[in-house]
């Protein structure tokens, strides 16, 4: 989790295979700690984590909050909206004010892809990123590929299909990225209209036909459909979307009986995935969100708990 002079977690390929082992083992001991009475520790007491959101969330920034929280840190949430950025303070200058108040750790949501990484080179304080634009989502990643190995036992060999607005999704980049990584086979299937310019350097397979792939995954990762990034239309309508890539009763049934279904959220029921389905006994969808805060526990106690490297090592 070393970039230039401090530590920060900014992609997913921050972290190579044994870290993210060491952080998916140290999220299973948060995990049972989520199920004492007092689910608190003092691995963090005295530090100072800020959620810095400049877009809407609800998982990543509460989240966020309840993991700092447990591992005792003060934590601070600046919503932009309710800051000094609706009056045009710029990143960094909102960046340097939390730094004066004794920020450790910012997580950072921001819409422009890159911009944790900028703030990264700005603040001497541990930057996380909570998912910049379409670019990555690594604390999404990593509370897949728990959910994912506590479902299964493993990562490696196992075939994932990530499905739907693929060229819009910092979760799909992340995850695609995270279990490649952790030597799963990934498939991304969307139109083409919805495959990124560049997929090659995710090293996966692309396929715009799932009912011809359906039957050869272990897991199926639907995403949502991205309106808000969309500049221009990308298919014919949604009802076209969900004939082709809807996980729909119909296709479920093609899809292994052990095999299972995941979601980031929020979900468009009805459009990426029904709304049965997302209830049922295939989906991991809660299982996800419930993972997020114990795999955040790890992922901000490796960056500046007193395991942590120190800065410059
Ligand atoms: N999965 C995810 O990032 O959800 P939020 O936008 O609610 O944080």
């Amino acid at each position: 989790m070393v970039s230039d002079d401090h530590r920060h977690l900014l992609s997913i390929l921050d972290l190579d295979r044994e870290e993210i082992d060491d952080v998916l083992r140290d999220a299973a001991t948060f995990a049972e700690i989520g199920t004492r009475e007092i689910k608190k520790v003092p691995t963090l007491r005295g530090r100072t984590v800020v959620n810095l959101f400049y877009e809407d969330s609800t998982r990543t920034r509460v989240s966020f909050e309840v993991a700092a929280k447990r591992l005792s840190a003060d934590v601070v949430n600046v919503s932009a909206s309710a800051s000094s950025v609706s009056k045009g303070e710029s990143l960094k200058d909102t960046a340097r004010t939390l730094l004066a108040m004794g920020a450790d750790a910012i997580v950072l949501r921001h819409p422009s892809p890159g911009a944790p990484a900028l703030l990264a080179g700005w603040v001497d304080a541990c930057v996380v990123n909570a998912g910049d634009g379409a670019h990555e989502h690594p604390t999404q990643a990593l509370l897949d590929l728990y959910t994912v190995r506590e479902r299964f036992g493993r990562i490696e060999g196992l075939r994932l299909g990530i499905v739907g607005d693929v060229a819009h999704s910092r979760v799909a980049r992340s995850a695609a990225l995270g279990f490649r990584r952790m030597g799963a086979d990934v498939v991304l299937v969307a139109p083409p209209t919805m495959v990124p310019l560049g997929v090659e350097v995710l090293d996966c397979e692309v396929s715009h036909d799932l009912d011809a792939i359906i039957t050869s995954l272990d897991v199926v990762y639907l995403l949502r459909l991205q309106r808000e990034r969309h500049r221009e239309a990308l298919i014919p309508s949604e009802r076209e979307f969900v004939v082709g890539y809807g996980l729909t009763p119909a296709r479920l049934e093609l899809l292994a009986e052990d095999a299972a279904v995941m979601h980031a959220g929020p979900m468009n029921r009805g459009v990426e995935i029904a709304s049965e389905i997302a209830d049922g006994p295939q989906s991991v969808i809660q299982e996800q969100v419930e993972m997020g805060v114990a795999v955040r526990m790890a992922a901000i106690e490796a960056l500046i708990g007193d395991k942590a490297p120190p800065a410059n090592g």
